[in-house]
């Protein structure tokens, strides 16, 4: 039997249907009208669904700084993030996703934990204004495929409008 995507998900320890984490979470959004209450609900589905994800947070974008709101994982030292620095001041500069498969072959991480081996940042934005961003760590090496990146970009455009209600 060919090794297929599915098998993979599975040896990753991921459930094989990040549609059905996405369905849960947009349910999530459409149903809870307070913003904060919305990234709460967003940080805790994501952390007990994907096991991969070994820390899972929210950083909102207030002038040119990241300030951390809702997370779930270990107590991070970077409560306030610059925009020039660490690769979630990159993330939000350049307006894209960013995936790290090895956080220590990259000179813009900011250390977490000791643990921590990949990264994904995933910018939340509304048009091209960017509001914040999704930030999730793991301990696996390379842990963040196309999968993570489509899941976790559509639950950042779930959360945009909340953040904004404009
Ligand atoms: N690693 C991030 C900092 C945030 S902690 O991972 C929670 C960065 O390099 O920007």
């Amino acid at each position: 039997m060919p090794f297929d995507s599915h098998d993979s998900a599975l040896a990753q320890g991921k459930p094989s249907d990040s549609p059905a984490v996405l369905a849960k979470i947009a349910d999530a959004m459409r149903a809870e009208p307070d913003p904060r209450r919305a990234m709460e609900l967003l940080v805790e589905i994501l952390k007990r669904d994907m096991p991969a994800y070994t820390w899972v947070g929210i950083y909102l974008l207030e002038g040119d700084e990241l300030v951390l709101g809702p997370f779930l994982g270990k107590p991070s030292p970077h409560t306030r993030i610059p925009l020039g620095r660490g690769i979630c001041g990159a993330a939000a500069r350049e307006k894209q996703t960013i995936v790290v498969d090895d956080v220590n072959a990259d000179s813009r991480y900011l250390a977490c934990s000791l643990e921590t081996k990949s990264e994904i940042v995933v910018p939340i934005m509304i048009g091209t204004r960017v509001l914040g961003e999704i930030d999730i760590d793991s301990d696996r090496p390379a842990a963040f495929g196309d999968d993570d990146r489509r899941l976790l970009e559509s639950v950042a455009a779930f959360l945009a409008p909340k953040l904004d209600p404009r």
